[in-house]
This record gives structure tokens, C-alpha cells and sequence, in this order.
């Protein structure tokens, strides 16, 4: 199987940490989204033990929250000792919410409005990581204005391009995101923060893009900022305290899809940066990693009931399920990958015919995947896994067609719970007047 926290039981049905597929969708009905929190933990201490293995104790990973954002994710968090980037007030609200302590949050995006600085101040938010000037100009009038200083992280782009899809490349010169090194507009952000009395500058910050396999591409960012680094001490005596490389590892989402240790990799970029500080006579900076994919994706599965099953001779074969692009729209955006089983019966033997597995919604392009290997005899009734759905498909869902939100169950230590409640119609309409 894909993923180790996978397995077929003796009735033949698939068991997702330990616990029986067709037995959640019984109690919890579908589409139901799964989260193996044994995992997600797992996953946060590989990148905490790496980081501080690699680097030094005062490394640590952030996990990025953008990835699936609810109170059980940040009391996970929160446990494990993890920081946390937000990018939006409503992340750090739900952050607040269950008690984060906020002074090990980053706060991303690259148009801030006044209110979310604001926001951020008053919640004390550590850091900011700041995208370009004007945000600059808000945050120096906001701290002042409440008499306090910022510490703040600048976002460059060290213009590396890093093979991913385009929708998720952030860290090109041509970026919506951050000042980049090659134009000078990093420096002279660097120079700016320096000059502003209620901004702490702690360090740098960078992003490549995300879903990454290249394991070099971590290492070409970290050289290109460490050189950034070290042309501002000499030219404006200011040595970083703080280097935060952005988001994490790609994942599989198919068989196919390659296995990244790690642990290995992080400790490939800790001798490369301790290497190079050394050469450029910088002390090691804190460094932080901000995963979001790595630590989720395979702890998720989304089930589903199949409904209508078409088959149009000569053309395509499609088995519609009940929910779609609204509990999931990254096959709609990107075309992603996923890998989809029949949850009752996942090794069934009859003959395979080829299909599109599509929602509910009314559009053509409510797809979950196409190419899907099923049954001959898949029927209404049946029960199909999505795989790897831990990632951006919760925090992408969208009431389209005015479908409630499937509820999210975690799965801990062969006991499952809610986290997030099935949306009913009446919480759709709660806004309506
Ligand atoms: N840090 C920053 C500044 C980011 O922009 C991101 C992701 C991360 C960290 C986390 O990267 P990860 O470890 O998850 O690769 N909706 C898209 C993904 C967008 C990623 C945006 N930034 C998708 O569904 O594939």
C-alpha cells in the first residue's frame, strides 16, 4: 500500500490506522473526511528531531496551517511543540482559540491589511513575515502606535524555479510574493527594516514553491540567502539571527510518486548551511522549516458512497460519488494525482474498467480523477477512498451548490472522534438575512 497506516482486514475491507473504513462511514456517514492523528504527530517529530539534529536546539519546524486549519490541528501543534505560519486573521483566530502560544506564530501573506496587522499585534503574534515595503510602513506605525517593537522576517525570493506546478512555484523573481535578491529590492528592504525603531529585523525568509521532490532545491535556496546574508553584514554590519526555508517535502500521492526520507534530507541541508556559515563567517542561524503537506497529506482519506454509475459505450465510464470538487478541488485546479480504492472492497478481482470519478456538483469539471482503475462491477452503495487527502482539501472546501461541508473524524489510538462537525443546511444559510 502507499502508506503504511493502510491496511485490508480480514472481511477484506480497508483499514485506515487500524481502523475499519466501511465501520467510520456506518457511524460518521459520507463523504467523510479521516485524519490519522498518530500520524500527523509522527510526522511533526521527524521534522523536530531532524531540525535539531541537523542544526541546533533552537531549530524548529512551523507547521504550515494553511494545509488543514482547525482548533484539533493547532492543540496538535500545540502538544507537539511545534510553531505554527498563519497566513490570515481567521487562522490566527482559530490558533487563539485553543490557547497556541502565539509568540511561536509566523505570520505570512503578501497583502496584509491594516486590520490584520492590527490583529496579529494585539494576539502576539511572534513574527511577521514581511512581503515588501508598504507592509514595512503598516507595521512601524501599527507598533508604534502601541508602543511596542516587531520582530519581523523578510521575505525574498532567491529565484529558483523548483519544478513543481505553476500554481504553487513561489519562489521565481516574477512572484506575487516577497522582494527578490536579483533585482535589489531585497536589499534595499533589508536596509529599510534596519532603519525603522519599532522593527526587530530577526532574519529571512523564503519559499520555493510546494510538492517538491528535488532534494537540491532546498540547498540552492539556503546557499543563495546565506550569500544574501553575508553580503549585508559586510555592507551594512547586520548578521541574521534567524533563517526561515520555507514550506516542506512533496508527498506521494501515487505509487509511483518517490518516498523522501526526511530526516536524511534535512540533515543534507544542516551540514550544507553549517558548512557555509563557516565559509562566510556567519554564526548559525535559528533555522525554521514550514511543512504543511508532509505532515498531513497521508494522514488524510476522504470516503465516499458511490452513486450513479454511467457507462457510455465507446466513450468514458463514470462513477459520480457525494461530494466532489467541494470537499476536494485540487484535480479541478492543478490536475493532481490521487490514488482511489474501493473501501469495501479494495482487492476485488472482477474485471477492471477504466472511469472518471466524479462529484456531485453541476459542472463537468467536478472531477476527482480520471483514469481510475475499478470494479466492472462497481454500484451505488459501494464505498471509495481518496487517499492522501490530508492536504488542502479541507482548507480549499467551498459550499459550491450549497453542499455542506463533510465533518472531519480523527483517528487516535484505535478510537475515532469529531473535530469538525458535519455543516448542516441551516449552518449554510447561518449569514443569510
Ligand atoms: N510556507 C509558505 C510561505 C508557503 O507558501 C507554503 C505553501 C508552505 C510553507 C507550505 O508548503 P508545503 O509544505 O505544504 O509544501 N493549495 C496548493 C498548495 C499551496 C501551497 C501554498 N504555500 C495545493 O493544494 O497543492
Amino acid at each position: 500500500m502507499i502508506c503504511n497506516n493502510l491496511s485490508i482486514n480480514k472481511a477484506g475491507h480497508l483499514c485506515f490506522a487500524g481502523q475499519d473504513t466501511t465501520e467510520l462511514a456506518a457511524k460518521y456517514g459520507t463523504p467523510l473526511y479521516l485524519m490519522d492523528e498518530d500520524r500527523i504527530r509522527e510526522r511533526c517529530r521527524t521534522y523536530l528531531v531532524a531540525m535539531r539534529e541537523a542544526f541546533d536546539e533552537r531549530a524548529t519546524a512551523l507547521y504550515a496551517s494553511k494545509a488543514a486549519s482547525f482548533k484539533q490541528m493547532y492543540r496538535i501543534m500545540k502538544e507537539e511543540g511545534m510553531g505554527i505560519d498563519v497566513v490570515s486573521s481567521g487562522e490566527i483566530y482559530t490558533a487563539v482559540s485553543v490557547g497556541f502560544p502565539m509568540e511561536k506564530a509566523y505570520f505570512h501573506s503578501n497583502n496584509k491589511t491594516d486590520a490584520d496587522i492590527a490583529y496579529a499585534m494585539e494576539n502576539g503574534v511572534g513574527y511577521f513575515v514581511v512581503d515588501n515595503r508598504e507592509e514595512l510602513d503598516a507595521i512601524e506605525h501599527l507598533a508604534t502606535e502601541r508602543g511596542m517593537t516587531q520582530k519581523v522576517l523578510l521575505r525574498l525570493t532567491p529565484g529558483i524555479d523548483p519544478h513543481t506546478y505553476a500554481a504553487v512555484a513561489t519562489g521565481k523573481v516574477d512572484s506575487k510574493f516577497g522582494s527578490a535578491i536579483e533585482t535589489g529590492q531585497a536589499e534595499q528592504i533589508t536596509a529599510y527594516a534596519l532603519s525603522l525603531p519599532h522593527v526587530h529585523l530577526s532574519g529571512y525568509h523564503c519559499h520555493v514553491g510546494s510538492q517538491v521532490f528535488d532534494s537540491d532545491v532546498f540547498l540552492r535556496a539556503a546557499a543563495i540567502m546565506l550569500d544574501f546574508a553575508a553580503k549585508m553584514k559586510e555592507t551594512y554590519g547586520y548578521e541574521l539571527e534567524e533563517l526561515d526555508l520555507g514550506g516542506g517535502y512533496g508527498v506521494r500521492y501515487l505509487e509511483e510518486h518517490p518516498e523522501i526520507d526526511i530526516a536524511a534530507n534535512i540533515r543534507q541541508v544542516g551540514r550544507a548551511v553549517k558548512e557555509q556559515c563557516k565559509a562566510l563567517g556567519l554564526q548559525l542561524p535559528a533555522v525554521r522549516m514550514e511543512p504543511g503537506r508532509s505532515i498531513v497529506a497521508d494522514a488524510g482519506m476522504t470516503l465516499y458512497s458511490v452513486g450513479t454509475v454511467k457507462r457510455i459505450p465507446g466513450y468514458k465510464n463514470y462513477v459520480s460519488v457525494d461530494g466532489g470538487m467541494t470537499d476536494n478541488p485540487r484535480f479541478a485546479l492543478y490536475h493532481s494525482p490521487y490514488t482511489v480504492l474501493l473501501a469495501n472492497r479494495p482487492e476485488a478481482d472482477a474485471p477492471r474498467f477504466r472511469c472518471s470519478v466524479v462529484g456531485r456538483c453541476c459542472e463537468s469539471g467536478d472531477i476527482l480523477q480520471e483514469n481510475v482503475p475499478m470494479p466492472q462491477d462497481v454500484a451505488r452503495g459501494d464505498l471509495l477512498a481518496v487517499l492522501t487527502t490530508g492536504a488542502y482539501n479541507y482548507s480549499m472546501a467551498s459550499n459550491y451548490n450549497r453542499i455542506p461541508k463533510p465533518p472531519i473524524v480523527m483517528l487516535r489510538q484505535n478510537e475515532s472522534f469529531f473535530a469538525v462537525r458535519r455543516e448542516s443546511f441551516s449552518d449554510i444559510c447561518q449569514n443569510d438575512l
